[in-house]
């Protein structure tokens, strides 16, 4: 049977970044505040790069490290909500940027679930037959749809991009299973980006949401019930032990979540990689930095079994197993 295997973790992360306190001097928040409710303590910001820089760089380092030559990659995704524009997709920019001649190239939008439903879309591509290697990106500039005079959102999030490699192989390893959802009901709990429609016949009344808006409680409520569900489902239908797992790398909404989730599937909380205490909440892109964190910190070995899970807007949510 024909699997996806996963070839290596990058990521690229805007230079700048905001501590707690910088963000005192902007809204009425604190250290305190942002640390014990969230567990985050700075953030990368943007000042000059869009979403597509952020993914072409992840993905030069990819192919490089590699050693796959431009020619040879069938597709390319990007997960995201912020891509520089509707048209072209940051896919297309990054397949121009780095002479991907022969791919097909297309957006992914399922916010903090993007990463994970983008590397489910490549794999179906994989196990039809079509594609052979795919690089599959989680990339964004939350903070240009970010509300600055917001406190209740603009301490949470952060800009940044990764993302892996995927080829065919005939192995037993790369994405063994997955679990994948979306509830539209519940899509009002977190908004952004609404486009009004200015054409002029047009005699709606303005929308507004054009910046984040998120009922963090809702979410927070929907995420610790939700993923936990998922994740053993997961693994009792692949018959998986949570022993036999060595991380769970969770979407990094908020350490709050984490625990909860580790309580809930009585797993040590040490399983629950965090790198959120100096990123931030990067939505689609939060899951493949974080992946790329842990192999530069001598994390991953080959054959290790990960969960992956996603949770957020749309309300959507995702979880993959895993092998190195
Ligand atoms: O990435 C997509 C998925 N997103 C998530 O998973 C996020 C899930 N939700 C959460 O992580 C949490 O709900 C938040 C971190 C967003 C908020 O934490 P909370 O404990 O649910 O706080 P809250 O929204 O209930 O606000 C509590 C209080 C309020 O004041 P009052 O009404 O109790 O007087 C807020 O006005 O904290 C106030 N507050 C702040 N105070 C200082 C809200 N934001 C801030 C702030 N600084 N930045």
């Amino acid at each position: 049977m024909t699997r996806s295997k996963i070839v290596g973790f990058e990521r690229e992360l805007p230079e700048f970044t905001a501590d707690n306190f910088d963000l005192s001097k902007i809204v009425d928040t604190s250290d305190e505040w942002i640390t014990s409710r969230t567990g985050i303590s700075r953030r990368h910001i943007s000042t000059e790069q869009n979403t597509s820089d952020l993914c072409i760089a992840a993905a030069e380092r990819l192919l490089k490290k590699a050693g796959w030559e431009p020619e040879t990659v069938d597709l390319v995704i990007v997960g995201t909500v912020t891509p520089d524009y509707q048209t072209p997709s940051t896919a297309c920019l990054v397949q121009a940027a780095l002479n991907l001649e022969n791919a097909f190239c297309f957006d992914l939008s399922a916010a903090c679930s993007g990463f994970i439903y983008s590397l489910s879309a490549a794999d179906k591509f994989i196990k039809a037959g079509g594609v052979k290697r795919a690089v599959v990106l989680g990339g964004e500039t939350l903070s240009k749809i970010t509300d600055w005079s917001d406190r209740s959102t603009c301490v949470l999030f952060g800009d940044g991009a990764g993302g892996v490699l995927l080829e065919a192989t005939e192995e037993e390893c790369g994405i063994l299973f997955e679990d994948i959802h979306s509830d539209g009901k519940k899509g009002e709990a977190l908004t952004a980006g609404y486009r009004e429609n200015r054409n002029p016949y047009f005699k709606g009344e303005p929308h507004g949401g054009k910046f984040i808006e998120m009922n963090g409680r809702e979410v927070f409520t929907f995420a610790t019930r939700k993923v936990p569900e998922s994740i053993k489902h997961v693994l009792e239908t692949t018959n998986t032990s949570p022993d036999d797992i060595k991380y769970v790398v969770l979407h990094q909404a908020n350490t709050r979540i984490n625990e909860v989730i580790a309580r809930k599937l009585k797993m040590p909380h040490e399983k629950f990689y965090s790198n959120i205490e100096r990123t931030g909440n990067t939505s689609g892109g939060s899951v493949p930095i974080a992946l790329a964190d842990m192999e530069s910190e001598g994390l991953l070995e080959k054959g290790d079994k990960i969960i992956i899970s996603g949770f957020g807007g749309g309300l959507t949510w995702a979880t993959m197993l895993i092998e190195l």
